[in-house]
């Protein structure tokens, strides 16, 4: 009997000899007990937990730990390190954190997921049969195991009522101030687990992975673990999900009960998988800002642009106009017909503003417009006048006015285009051998040939007819006298014209190059003064 318990001694010390110190930078090809959901990824990540709720997940370390050397039966000091990762959406609502223990058992189940963390259930948390020592990541607050946040460290002996715990951050080593940690941030960090057997002093530390070890541990407490720890443990990793799910990993893991854990080689740790949305690359991050400015640029330079466009071309509409509306030009069109006013459009310069030549862009319509300037002596007044009653007043022999256009004050008038020379053709087109006469009076059509003093008679007669006032021109009896030579023709000379005939003709806003004598070609000299 008794050489078998020596037999079965050092059995166990020859197997534990070798377990006494391990490290785990990522756990490719370590041979982790693993129970639940808990697997190790193809490039070595634990992951405890793959983000679903109300599982457990746990890894031990394959082989038990002897944890008690000495004659006395006391439980030796032993130093742990570890590297962890939790992702949650939500870190304030996550679910339920990792523990890492050193347990009498590596059979968890019995145990429960949520906030049982995989150690206990409900009836057995707390009973020292469980016979385990943990420090809980606890990303969950649980009033029922008096938890002082959602983001704590805490020490637990056989129960999740923690010995000792403490809001997860570190005192760095210049002056001991405190810095704030969020476990379940995805932050990777590192947590030292500190037993000293004879002082039975249990020291908890965490800093981000970045840093070194901090001198000042986060929690301390001094509890004898040789009360609860049996000769042989397990130690290993246990995780839970509850309602609020959470991925948890531990990225890698050094042990020993000889000495201080053995450092972990931070760049042998795997990598741990992309969470959240997916990040946007340099090159979008830098292109992006560009692309989005260059185009508020042009977007607004357009806008500009566009108003500017409608201002340079923003008309006036009064009410009288409503009636006129047809005939009515807008100010675009007008300036794309004359090519921008364009000096080589110039038909001549008459007392009240510039005469263009145009051709307008849908109709192809050619047309004479008549720019009344600011300064211009015919004010709205006469320019309504002259655009209501010349407007309906349509005859073939007076030069038709189209139309007219208003714009911030300035005022348009749209008339038929007759170049110099054309009247004689418009009197009389060889094509179509009709002589037009200029009053609806004497309307005489010619076939073939026709003698040329008739024809000149007949054109002094129109344009006595067509005289601005009435009581000019010749009654209708009178023109059967000239027609039938009784009576000769009075001469029509410039002295006849006055200069209020003059001003009478410019409001009907006849211009230059607009009647010519048929037989000369050249303008009526009496009628172009003024114009
Ligand atoms: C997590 O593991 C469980 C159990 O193996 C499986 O049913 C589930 O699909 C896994 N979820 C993800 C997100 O991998
Ligand atoms: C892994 O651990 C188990 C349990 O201790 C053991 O039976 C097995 O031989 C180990 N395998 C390797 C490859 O070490
Ligand atoms: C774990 O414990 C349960 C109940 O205590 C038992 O039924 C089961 O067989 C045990 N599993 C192992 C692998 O020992
Ligand atoms: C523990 O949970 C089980 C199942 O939910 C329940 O039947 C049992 O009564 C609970 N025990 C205690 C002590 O609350
Ligand atoms: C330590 O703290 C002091 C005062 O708080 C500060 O001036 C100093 O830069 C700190 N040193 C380091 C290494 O952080
Ligand atoms: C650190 O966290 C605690 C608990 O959440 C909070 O009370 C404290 O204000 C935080 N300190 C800093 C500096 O953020
Ligand atoms: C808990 O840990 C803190 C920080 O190390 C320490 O000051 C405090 O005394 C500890 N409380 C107990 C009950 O051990």
């Amino acid at each position: 009997m008794l050489l078998h318990l020596l037999f079965l001694g050092l059995k166990l010390s020859a197997s534990a000899t070798s377990n006494d110190q391990f490290v785990y930078p990522g756990f490719t090809g370590a041979n982790l007990t693993l129970d639940g959901v808990a697997k190790v990824t193809p490039n070595g990540l634990l992951e405890l937990i793959n983000g679903t709720a109300w599982l457990k997940g746990h890894a031990c370390h394959p082989n038990p730990i002897l944890f008690r050397k000495t004659a006395d039966g006391t439980v030796q000091s032993f130093s742990a390190s570890y590297v962890f990762a939790i992702y949650c959406v939500q870190p304030d609502i996550c679910g339920h954190g990792i523990a890492f223990f050193v347990a009498a058992s590596n059979n968890f189940s019995e145990t429960m997921q949520g906030q049982y963390m995989g150690l206990v259930n409900n009836d057995t948390n707390g009973k020292a049969t469980n016979r385990f020592f943990a420090v809980e990541l606890d990303t969950n607050q649980n009033n029922e195991f008096q938890d002082i946040n959602n983001n704590h460290v805490g020490i637990d002996v056989n129960g999740l009522k923690s010995v000792n715990s403490s809001s997860a951050g570190y005192y760095d080593n210049n002056n001991s101030n405190f810095h704030n940690l969020t476990l379940a941030s995805y932050q990777v960090m590192q947590v030292w687990v500190d037993y000293d057997g004879h002082s039975k002093q249990i020291d908890v530390t965490l800093a981000p992975l970045s840093m070194a070890k901090p001198i000042k541990p986060l929690i301390s407490t001094t509890y004898d673990l040789s009360r609860v720890l049996t000769d042989m443990v397990y130690a290993g990793f246990s995780s839970s999900t509850g309602s609020f799910i959470s991925q948890q990993y531990v990225l890698g893991w050094s042990f020993s009960t000889s000495g201080p854990a053995p450092a972990i080689d931070i760049t042998k740790l795997p990598k741990l998988p992309r969470q959240g949305p997916e990040p946007r690359s340099k090159v979008l991050e830098i292109i992006l800002p560009i692309v989005s400015a260059a185009f508020v640029i042009v977007a607004g330079t357009i806008i500009i642009l566009l108003v500017r466009r409608r201002l340079k071309y923003a008309e006036l509409r009064e009410d009288w106009e409503v009636e006129f509306g047809p005939h009515r030009f807008s100010y675009k069109d007008l300036f794309r017909a004359t090519e921008g006013f364009n000096d080589h459009n110039l038909l001549g310069i008459g007392g009240f503003g510039r005469v263009y030549k145009g051709v307008l862009p849908v109709s192809r319509l050619e047309i004479a417009a008549k720019r009344i300037s600011h300064d211009s002596k015919q004010g709205m007044k006469e320019f309504v006048a002259e655009v209501v009653s010349i407007g309906r007043l349509q005859h073939r022999n007076l030069v038709q006015l189209h139309g007219y256009c208003r714009r911030k004050g300035e005022l348009i008038l749209v008339y038929e285009y007759m170049s110099n020379g054309s009247l004689d053709k418009y009197l009389y087109d060889p094509e179509k051998p009709t002589l037009r006469l200029l009053s609806d009076a004497v309307d005489i059509k010619l076939q073939g040939a026709y003698d040329v003093d008739e024809a000149c008679l007949m054109l002094k007669l129109g344009l006595l007819c067509s005289h601005p006032f009435t009581n000019v021109r010749p009654s209708m009896r009178q023109v059967m006298h000239y027609l039938s030579g009784e009576m000769p023709l009075p001469e029509l000379l410039p002295e006849n014209m006055s200069f209020s005939i003059l001003s009478l003709m410019q409001n009907i806003s006849f211009y230059p190059g607009m009647l010519t004598d048929p037989l000369t070609n050249n303008t009526i000299s009496s009628l172009s003064g003024g114009r």
